[in-house]
């Protein structure tokens, strides 16, 4: 059983691109790619959130690359794919984790905030799965997994473009999808409810939002990062060559719908 398991899931031989990957889930994601096998190169915006995440695989016995980019050109996502390909000559899984948000009411963003976020959530997505394409052609074949959200699916108060650039990437996944069936690319996203990160802190850091999700959420928590990282593997390994196209919510039955329990309202709030 185990070794049947093993067969399926290990990610040995394989070289993951974790995009975003030493922010708050990102770091989960590569911890359990290299636990899986795989040789895990890690991107992010920030170097001194690469060399965070190094001494914490160190004290785990684990190793990374870490590769710094801004991504918000497409020559920019290039450079680090061919970075990237340089490490071990083959990239066979990408995870898309990079994400910015800017929480305002639809009447105060700024062309500043419109642009920042989906040149972040969206452009570097779409730029950055076009680098990887030909490499992946070349090898026969790879995975690529994209972090959409929620709020693909229903939209909250404050998060217009977020939420636009998140249902954007859904799309985008049927998209590429279906393009790069052909060369056996399988394309999937994950979209993430509320996650306990700093990228949420604002939404869950006061008694008011901790009742309120405890009622909102089925599962009575918001999910730490580890709830997802057990489906990314899933997604990325070798024993689902043929899902592609899927995008799975992971958000504590959020969208199985609402109770009658009475939500705590606090006084002059109305929305
Ligand atoms: N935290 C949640 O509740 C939640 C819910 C749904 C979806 N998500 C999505 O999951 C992903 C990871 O979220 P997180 O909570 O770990 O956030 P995070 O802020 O910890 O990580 C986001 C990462 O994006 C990268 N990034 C930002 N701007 C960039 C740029 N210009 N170029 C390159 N990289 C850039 C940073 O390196 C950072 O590590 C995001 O796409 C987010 O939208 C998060």
């Amino acid at each position: 059983m185990t070794s049947y398991l093993a067969d399926l899931f290990s990610l040995s031989g394989k070289t993951a691109l974790v995009a975003g990957g030493a922010g708050a889930i990102g770091s989960a994601v590569s911890e359990g790619l290299a636990r899986a096998g795989a040789t895990v190169i890690v991107h992010d915006l920030a170097q001194e959130r690469l060399d965070t995440l190094s001494q914490d695989f160190a004290a785990k016995g684990l190793t990374f690359t870490g590769l710094q980019a801004d991504l918000s050109s497409a020559e920019a996502a290039a450079d680090l794919v061919a970075r990237a390909k340089a490490v071990t000559g083959r990239i066979d899984i990408l995870i898309n984790l990079q994400g910015a948000n800017r929480r305002k009411p639809i009447t105060e963003v700024t062309p500043e905030d419109f642009d920042l976020i989906t040149t972040v959530n969206l452009r570097s997505v779409f730029f950055l799965s076009q680098a990887v394409h030909p490499v992946m052609k070349a090898q026969g074949g790879g995975k690529i997994l994209h972090f959409s959200s929620l709020s693909a699916n229903i939209s909250f108060d404050t998060i217009s473009v977020y939420a636009a650039t998140k249902a954007a990437v859904t799309s985008l996944t049927r998209s590429q999808a279906h393009e790069w069936a052909d060369d056996n690319i399988q394309v999937n996203a994950i979209e993430p409810g509320f996650v306990q990160t700093e990228f949420t802190k604002p939404l869950w850091n006061d008694d008011y939002r901790a009742e309120w999700f405890a009622n909102f959420i089925p599962q009575g928590r918001l999910a730490v990062p580890e709830d997802l990282v057990t489906t990314a593997l899933y997604l990325v390994a070798p024993a689902t060559r043929y899902v592609t196209g899927q995008n799975v919510v992971i958000d504590g039955g959020v969208l199985t719908g609402a109770s009658w329990v009475e939500a705590p309202r606090r006084p002059g709030i109305t929305r």
